[in-house]
């Protein structure tokens, strides 16, 4: 497995990942980049940066979006992860993550935040050990698909120059 920036090659790739995704786990994914590749536009310059891990057949087992904020928010970003449901557990997630975090790094982003459901242990489990922490919980902002509210939480960390490094 590899990981690598998004580019044209991934295409069918891509298209074959993103139709494997299940509903649960279509709110992590990027829905910007869905509707690219539906234009076929998605080579195109865009500010979102993206990273693939490529498996050695070519399929894509995951895909991390590394969003920029605007404005007053341009020294942050939020960070997406989907790891493929059939290749997780083996490393696939915690690459992509790390990698996001050198990408948005030699991007000079100062802070990066991920949303997630607070039940989502993978998702913490991922992210904690990169240095991210807990920053802020919005109870009820999530219903899952059993109708039931879930808390959402937010999970920060500063980068190497931002205030809190
Ligand atoms: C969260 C997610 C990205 C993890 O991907 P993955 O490839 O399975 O992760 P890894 O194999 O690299 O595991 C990373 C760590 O998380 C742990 N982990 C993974 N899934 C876990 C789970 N369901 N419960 C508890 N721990 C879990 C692993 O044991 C590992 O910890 P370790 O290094 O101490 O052993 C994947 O489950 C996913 O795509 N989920 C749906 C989307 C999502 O939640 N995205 C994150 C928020 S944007």
């Amino acid at each position: 497995m590899r990981i690598e920036p998004i580019s044209a090659q991934h295409r069918q790739a891509l298209v074959d990942f993103v139709g494997e995704i299940s509903q649960q786990d279509r709110y992590f994914v990027d829905r910007t980049l869905i509707s690219q590749v539906a234009v076929a536009s998605w080579t195109q310059a865009v500010p979102e940066r993206r990273l693939v891990a490529v498996e050695d057949d070519g399929s894509i087992s995951g895909l991390l979006t590394v969003a920029r904020g605007t404005g007053w928010s341009a020294h942050t970003a939020d960070l997406r992860l989907v790891v493929n449901s059939a290749c997780r557990g083996r490393g696939v997630g915690k690459a992509l993550a790390q990698a996001g975090v050198e990408l948005a790094e030699s991007l000079g982003i100062e802070k990066l935040s991920v949303e997630t459901m607070s039940a989502n242990n993978g998702a913490q489990a991922t992210f904690v050990p990169l240095g991210f922490a807990v920053e802020a919980r919005l109870p009820g902002g999530i219903r899952d698909d059993n109708g039931q509210l879930q808390d959402i939480v937010i999970l920060s960390r500063w980068l190497t120059g931002g205030d809190g490094a």
